[in-house]
Formats: structure tokens, C-alpha cells, sequence
């Protein structure tokens, strides 16, 4: 299994796969358990760019996959690119985004060396990218690159951790799966490839970044809900729409039930809980930090 972003594993996944096609991106109400983890992230992200003051500019999704945190940055006003080493993930991106009636730039490349001017972009994201690599130091310092100084860096990601949330909900999904099976589909769910997932957490990303001219580093989890699916394993399987629905009523309440509590983004936990953790900061900016502010 390659360890340099799994190219080949996901490119035959988003090939072969029915899931490849799936829009994650919704305008109102989400109606399934991605489109709300989405809805979520951008939440996140957008109140670190409201303070940023960066609320317009250029936004590069790496490992961009079908587009869907940049569907909501293009919703937003942002000019977006996508950049996935998979060409038919990117034809699928185009189509989604032109159904949406939203715009982008489309690129071909290699997380690992991006055929991109230095400090071109004001914000550079990735969502589950940068736990399918062993060495992360290349594809990080590669963001930082192409940032422009003040710019803002966002990886979603997503270690291989066996004590999060998720450990109390497998039951349910080996139940769903069985019962999946009885509806014939088991044949589909063994045909995704598996696909190599760092365990990594935060302190391994700090030390990656801890020499590059960065600032207002932060890491937190995100995601403290269950995914549940009859066949969880990427590219994740929905359930049949009514189920998602339901499932998605049940998770929005919790969130609300959980901000009552906190008084805080219900989307932010701790690193152990979380599905995923966020690491953030914003590239120095060379001039005034060279004034020691
Ligand atoms: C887990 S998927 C996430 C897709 C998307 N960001 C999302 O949120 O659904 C990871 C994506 O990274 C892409 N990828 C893997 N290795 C890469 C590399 N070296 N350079 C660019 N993209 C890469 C894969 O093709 C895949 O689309």
C-alpha cells in the first residue's frame, strides 16, 4: 500500500466506485450525516477567517477529491482551485461544481510537489489529505509555500485511532453491514480498496511545522458524532435517504444540545474524541514579523 497519498488505491476507488459520485454540498438544510459534517467544518473555518479578516481571495483545496469544503468556500464568494492527483475525481469535481452553478479552477498535480508560484493563495485547505502520507513534511511545507504571507492554513485530518467516538458505535455498523449483505450488496462493499492511514496525532504535525514561518498555530478535534454506515471505509457508503435523514435530525439536535451546554462551536471537541483534528495557523507575514509584532 503506498504511503505517498495512496494515489493509485483512491484513483481506483473514485473510478470504480458509485459513492465517487456523490454531491456532499448543499445549500440549506443538510440531509445526510457528510453534507452536515461539511456544513460543519466551514462553520469552523469561517470563524477563524472572519477574524483573519480574510472574508474574500483565492482558496486552494489539495486533495480536493469531489470538491466539497470548496463548494462551500465558492458558495462564499472565494475564488477556488482544486487540485487532486486523480483526474477522474477532478472530472467528477467539475461536474458537481457546474450543476451547482458554482466556478472553479480545475489542476491535475501531486500534493508533494505543487506546480505552484510561491504565496499565491490567501487560504489553502485539506480535508482528510494528509493522513495518507508517512512523510508529512513535504506535502505540508508545500502549503505553506504557495501561501501568501497573513494567509491561513487549514488540515482536516483524519488519523487511524481505534479510541475515538466511533469505538462505541462498531456494533451498529457490523449490524447494518450484515444486513446489507442480506440485501445482496456484499460483493460492492468488499471491492474498495484499502487505502494506507497514518496514526499520527498533533504533536507528530507540530514537530513537522515547528521550523516553518508560521504563527497562531493551533490543534483541536472536530467531529464528536459516530459515522454510521453499513460500509464506513472510505469512499464512505450513505444509507438510503430517509435513514440519513432521520439520522441527520437526531445529530443536528445533539449539536444543539451539546453548544447549550458548552456555549461553544458544538463541532470542536477534544483530539481523542473527534473523527478528525484541525491543524491551523497563518504564514507569517514577513515584514511585520520582522519588526518583532
Ligand atoms: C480521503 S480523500 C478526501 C477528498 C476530499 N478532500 C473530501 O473531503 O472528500 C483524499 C484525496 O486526496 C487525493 N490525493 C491522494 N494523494 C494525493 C497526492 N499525492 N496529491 C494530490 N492529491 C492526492 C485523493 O485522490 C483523494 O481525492
Amino acid at each position: 500500500m503506498s504511503k505517498k497519498g495512496s494515489v493509485v488505491e483512491f484513483d481506483q476507488n473514485w473510478q470504480t466506485r458509485k459513492e465517487a459520485q456523490y454531491n456532499h454540498w448543499i445549500k440549506g438544510q443538510p440531509q445526510n450525516q457528510i453534507q452536515l459534517a461539511f456544513h460543519n467544518h466551514y462553520k469552523v473555518f469561517s470563524e477563524f477567517l472572519k477574524k483573519d479578516g480574510i472574508l474574500s481571495g483565492k482558496c486552494l483545496e489539495v486533495g480536493c477529491g469531489r470538491g466539497s469544503i470548496s463548494s462551500h468556500f465558492a458558495e462564499h464568494g472565494y475564488s477556488c482551485t482544486l487540485l487532486d492527483s486523480s483526474q477522474s475525481v477532478l472530472e467528477t469535481a467539475k461536474h458537481i461544481f457546474t450543476n451547482n452553478g458554482h466556478e472553479a479552477v480545475f489542476v491535475h498535480g501531486d500534493a508533494n510537489e505543487l506546480a505552484i508560484a510561491d504565496e499565491t493563495f490567501d487560504i489553502v485547505v485539506s480535508i482528510g489529505l494528509l493522513e495518507h502520507f508517512e512523510d508529512i513534511n513535504k506535502p505540508i511545507r508545500e502549503q505553506v509555500r504557495i501561501l501568501k504571507p497573513g494567509g491561513r492554513f487549514f488540515g482536516y485530518i483524519v488519523p487511524e485511532r481505534t479510541d475515538n467516538i466511533q469505538q462505541n458505535f462498531h456494533w451498529l455498523n457490523r449490524i447494518l453491514s450484515e444486513l446489507s449483505k442480506l440485501a445482496n450488496s456484499e460483493e460492492k462493499i468488499r471491492a474498495k480498496q484499502p487505502i494506507y492511514r497514518s496514526d499520527f496525532g498533533s504533536p507528530r504535525y507540530l514537530e513537522a511545522i515547528k521550523d516553518l514561518p508560521v504563527n497562531n498555530v493551533e490543534t483541536f478535534g472536530m467531529y464528536p458524532l459516530p459515522m454510521i454506515s453499513h460500509s464506513p471505509d472510505f469512499p464512505f457508503s450513505l444509507m438510503p435517504p430517509p435513514l440519513e435523514l432521520a439520522l441527520t435530525k437526531i445529530f443536528d439536535l445533539s449539536l444543539y444540545v451539546r453548544y447549550s451546554l458548552l456555549k461553544q462551536n458544538p463541532w470542536i471537541c477534544q483530539e481523542e474524541i473527534g473523527q478528525a483534528f484541525l491543524l491551523t495557523f497563518r504564514k507569517n507575514n514577513t515584514y511585520l514579523d520582522s519588526y518583532g509584532t
